[in-house]
Formats: C-alpha cells, structure tokens, sequence
C-alpha cells in the first residue's frame, strides 16, 4: 500500500468512525417505540403499530373505537405526545390524549380534540380532574390545521405546578392552591392514554354535526413514546413524590413559567380561547375559587 493508498484507508476510517458515532448519537435521542411503554387496547386494525412502533394510528370505524394506554403509571414528569389529527370532516369525532390515575376520587388532566366538518377549526379543550373532581373545562381553537402534520401536546406536571403546552406554547396553567384548599393532583399516580371515539351527541357544535360514517374510517397519528416521568414501581411512590436526582422538572425555575411564557399565555387566551370554565356564570353562579389563584407567574 502507498502513500495515497494509506491515506486513502486511514480517510475511510475516520469517516467510518464518524458514521458511527452519528449513530451512537442519533441513538440517544431517538423515540422509543410504542412497545416499550405502550400497549394497544383495541384489536390490531383499531390500533396499528406502524414503523416498527415509530407511529400508531388509531382508527375509529362503525364496528369500534381505539385506544392505547401506557403500561407504567407516572408520578410527576413532562408528558407528552406528537399527535396528527383525523383529516377532512372530522365532525362528531373526538380524539383524546389524557392521563388518568383511575379509580375512586380520580385525577386526570385531559387533551381533547373536537372534530368538526371540513375546513372548520378544531377545538381542543382540556380539563382538570383533581380527586375526583372536574368541571373545569377550557376551548380554544388551533392556530394551525392540526390534521396536516405532527404537532406536540404536552403536561408539565411538578409539585407545585401543572402547564398544558401546544408545541412549545402554554395554553393553561393549574397551580398547586393545596394550602388555600383547593385539591391538587400529587398523591396519585396517573397512566398515560389515548383514544379515538364516537362523540356525536355533543362534540361539534354542540351535537348538531354527528359522525358521517360515509366517510369512515377516521384516523389519528401518534409519536414520540418515550416517557420523561417519574414511574412508580412497587414501592418507590415517596421517592417521585420527592422527586429523584433526575427530576428536572422539579427545580425551582421549572415551577413558573418565564416572561416570555407568560406572554404567550396571555395571547392564547385573549385570542383563542372561547369557553372558560372560569367565566360560566350559568354553571358557577359564583366563580370557583381556584380561578383567579391559577394565573401565571410566581
Ligand atoms: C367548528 O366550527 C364552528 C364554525 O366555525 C365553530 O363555531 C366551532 O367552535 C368549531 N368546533 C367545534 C368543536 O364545534
């Protein structure tokens, strides 16, 4: 071998090398797939595990809905998810992305995405379930067609804190009012769910649109399983309530959000929120107490 030979291999090498480590990287930070921390809880072709358990489309049809659920229950954590949303009149549908601890007196923090006919807006409304319970619904519209690409619908949820985030927009913020005695979600351990269903009766304009199964099925995309939160497994519920040496979530910047969040805060809600539980003087005569304590910064 030559010179140029030599050089040639040792080139080589240092590409392969380089190729590699790119890998070895890219490794790092590639999403788990959905076996890892998730099993399907309707039949294969209501739950379709794409890619190697890169994707899974929920598809909902006369004959069933669909579903997923998460396999561990999480204490605490930044929770969340890339969700493309059913296409085309979606009217009736409603795709729900939630966690949920079960049982009596529940907590719960819900995602749900109202279809609606062609070319009208989405609306997704959340809510807050804390020890059983909930009425504590929001509605905004979407500022993009959430049915043509992956968008991420995320909780950030410490001890002192819960933000609903789109992308990286927070649309709503629950603090922890505990000691002014309003129930805040941090003693039960909450699973990690999907679904795609029938809400005809009430999900787009109030009823008045249901489901047209002419254009069945309807389906909905879902990303990105890996899980940044707190598991409990068997007895270690104190030590993620405490919050362990990875619990990033639980310093002390993480439980407000900064200048610029809570701007932006501000203008989702001045500009696209359009149901408030906190401001329906038909079901709350008077308004929940929590309501003016839920309000940004520290
Ligand atoms: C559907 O579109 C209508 C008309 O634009 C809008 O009023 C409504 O809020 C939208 N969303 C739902 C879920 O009905």
């Amino acid at each position: 071998m030559g010179f140029t030979g030599i050089r040639r291999a040792l080139v080589l090498l240092a590409s392969l090398i380089a190729a590699f480590l790119a890998v070895v990287a890219h490794a790092a930070y590639f999403p788990v797939g959905f076996n890892e921390n998730y099993a399907s809880s309707t039949n294969a072709e209501h739950t379709q595990v794409l890619d190697g358990g890169e994707v899974v489309n929920l598809v909902l049809d006369q004959s069933s809905a669909a579903a997923f659920g998460s396999k561990g229950l999480y204490l605490f954590g930044a929770i969340g998810m890339n969700i493309k949303l059913v296409p085309g009149n979606s009217a009736g549908t409603v795709t729900a992305y939630y966690l949920s601890s079960g049982g009596d007196h529940h907590d719960e923090l819900d995602f749900e995405f109202l279809g609606n006919v062609s070319g009208q807006p989405y609306t997704l409304q959340t809510n807050v379930f804390a020890q059983g319970v909930g009425g504590r619904e929001q509605r905004i519209s979407l500022w993009f067609d959430p049915t043509t690409e992956f968008h991420s619908y995320a909780v950030r949820w410490t001890r002192e804190i819960i933000i609903f985030f789109v992308d990286d927009t927070p649309i709503r913020v629950f603090r922890n009012n505990e000691i002014l005695g309003v129930p805040f979600l941090n003693a039960q351990p909450m699973g990690i769910y999907a679904s795609l269903w029938d809400g005809s009766s009430w999900a787009t304009q109030g009823g008045k649109y249901p489901i047209n199964w002419a254009v069945a099925p309807f389906v909905a995309s879902f990303q990105g399983f890996g899980v940044d939160g707190c598991e409990v497994v068997g007895d270690n519920i104190a030590t993620c309530a405490a919050g362990p040496v990875y619990a990033w979530w639980n310093a002390q910047r993480y439980q407000y959000l900064t200048a610029q969040q809570i701007d932006a805060l501000k203008y989702v809600q001045s500009t696209y929120l359009y149901y408030d539980y906190c401001s329906d003087r038909v079901r709350y005569p008077v308004e929940p107490f929590e309501c003016d304590k839920n309000w940004y910064g520290s």
